[in-house]
């Protein structure tokens, strides 16, 4: 598996994660062969949330990995939090605090490697925030901190007021959502494509080492479903078979290959929890596309150039 620097540290994390929103719906021996098909194939990195199945994901998690081989710091456990479902964002002292406990609980953890604020809360107060953050670190509850679908100056105002710097800004991207990348080839134009939707977060992440999470790489729209093998996206689809015949692997590892390619070193979140996915997922670390395979799968997705 390729290996990337996590942020601006020397530490190095493989260039894939095992996401685990879906894991509720599985049971603990499903999971437990789930976490092995990721792990043995170089995929040492779990990214979770609290709200995941209302909590179950964890449950099954927790379940799951203590009873597997495999050692607790041979894993890195990154969980999220900040979502009320149906209610409200929280970024408060108290929720944060309150939250970290109940996860590690619900995983069978004492600390987590990471933990990471999942979607921007309008009632921000980056000092409470940071005064979290160190009362977790101090415990030694979380040992690093990131955030999750902010935007640039979201990302800078709180990083002002933190003693620990972000790790982590984990952002939607995949073939069929592209906005990250079609503002900066779209620049100063009037169509849909030159709207700037995240400030140019990953110019940003570059210039400052702050390791991208690419979330749902598989999937089109929000959650609506996978675009491989969808009858719905036939060029795509094409061009992943055609190169995956070149390289000899299926489709998620093209597509893996496509987000991989990029070169801001972006992690990427893999959701399945089938291991034959997961297997030709993690295969696609390997593969380095041409700049014109690069291009063709792009325009395939539907996208275009000015
Ligand atoms: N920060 C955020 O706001 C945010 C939001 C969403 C997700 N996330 C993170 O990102 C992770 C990944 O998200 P995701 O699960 O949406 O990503 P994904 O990997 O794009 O999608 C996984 C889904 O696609 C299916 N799939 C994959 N390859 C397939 C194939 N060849 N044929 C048929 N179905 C296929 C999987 O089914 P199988 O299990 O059958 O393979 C699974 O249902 C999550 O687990 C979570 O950790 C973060």
């Amino acid at each position: 598996m390729k290996r990337i620097k996590m942020g601006c540290t020397t530490l190095s994390i493989p260039a894939m994660a095992l996401g685990i929103m879906r894991m509720n719906q599985k049971s603990v021996l499903e999971a437990q062969v789930a976490i092995q098909a990721a792990y043995d194939a170089g995929i040492n990195f779990i990214d979770s949330a609290d709200i995941y199945g209302g909590g179950k994901s964890e449950e099954i998690f927790g379940q799951a990995f203590s009873q597997m081989q495999i050692k607790r710091e041979e894993m890195f456990i990154q969980s999220k939090t900040g979502i009320v479902p149906g209610k409200r964002y929280d970024f408060s002292k108290e929720h944060i605090l309150h939250s970290v406990d109940e996860i590690l609980e619900r995983m069978q953890l004492d600390y987590l490697d990471s933990l990471v604020l999942h979607r921007p809360d309008a009632l921000m107060d980056p000092e409470e925030v940071a005064e979290a953050f160190d009362q977790l670190q101090a415990a030694g509850k979380v040992r690093f901190f990131g955030v999750s679908n902010f935007d640039t100056a979201q990302f800078k105002l709180l990083q002002s007021c933190l003693s620990q710097r972000l790790m982590f800004n984990q952002l939607q991207f995949s073939l069929k959502h592209t906005g990250m990348i079609d503002f900066g080839m779209h620049m100063n134009m009037v169509d849909k494509p030159s709207v700037d939707r995240d400030s140019q977060f990953l110019d940003y992440a570059r210039l400052h080492k702050v390791t991208v999470q690419a979330w749902s790489p598989f999937q089109y729209g929000m959650f609506e479903g996978t675009f491989i093998d969808n009858d719905g996206f036939p060029k795509l689809n094409q061009e992943l078979q055609k190169l995956a015949d070149k390289y000899e692997v299926g489709k998620n590892a093209i597509a893996a290959a496509w987000i991989l390619r990029h070169p801001a070193n972006i992690q990427m979140l893999v959701g399945s929890m089938n291991p034959q996915h997961i297997r030709d997922s993690a295969k696609g670390a390997k593969i380095r596309l041409t700049r014109q395979e690069w291009y063709d799968l792009y325009l395939a997705a539907g996208n275009y150039l000015p």
